[in-house]
């Protein structure tokens, strides 16, 4: 980018590099949770589909609010290459598991920026990453209580499991 581009930035410009890093990895985590909700339609399995379709709505809405966050603070926001999404899974609950291990490095990858924000004075981008810090702690939680689901249901059948996932 051009040095009279990035004078007039409010965000620190490494800041800007890392929030673009983010945009795309909050693409890749949503192309992957389409690929989960895909696997799910294809065996019937209504409640994780819905929370697979949705969860996969809600990383792109977590992209744009970066890309829009970006380009309204005279930054250039990148529209990301999105490859290498995994449509193979061996369970409903290796799937949950993917994810809550996806959800874990989104949060890293947060706190990451948050440092970096908070080591530039990058003052707009620390306070505009408090959202997603709490969304993170939600959606790793909410993975969790589904696995904890899987626990407790062990050796009933996938449909009964099904049903428990919360849709909303
Ligand atoms: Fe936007 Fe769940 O990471």
């Amino acid at each position: 980018m051009n040095t009279i581009v990035r004078k007039q930035m409010s965000i620190h410009p490494d800041v800007m590099d890392l929030l673009n890093n983010q945009i795309a990895m909050e693409m890749k985590a949503s192309a992957s949770y389409l690929a989960m909700a895909s696997w799910c339609d294809q065996r019937e399995l209504l409640n994780s589909k819905a929370f697979f379709y949705k969860q996969a709505e809600e990383e792109r809405e977590h992209a744009m609010k970066i890309f829009e966050f970006i380009n309204d603070n005279g930054g250039a926001a990148i529209s990301p290459n999105v490859n290498g999404v995994n449509n193979d899974f061996e369970s409903l609950l290796s799937i949950f598991e993917l994810g809550l291990e996806q959800e874990i490095s989104v949060t890293q990858s947060i706190y990451k920026i948050f440092k970096a924000a908070r080591k530039n004075d990058d003052f707009i981008t620390e306070v505009f990453l408090q959202w997603f810090i709490n969304e993170q702690s939600e959606e790793e939680d909410a993975f969790r209580s589904i696995i904890d689901i899987f626990n407790l249901m062990e050796g009933m059948p996938l449909k009964m499991i099904d049903e428990r996932i919360p849709t909303e």
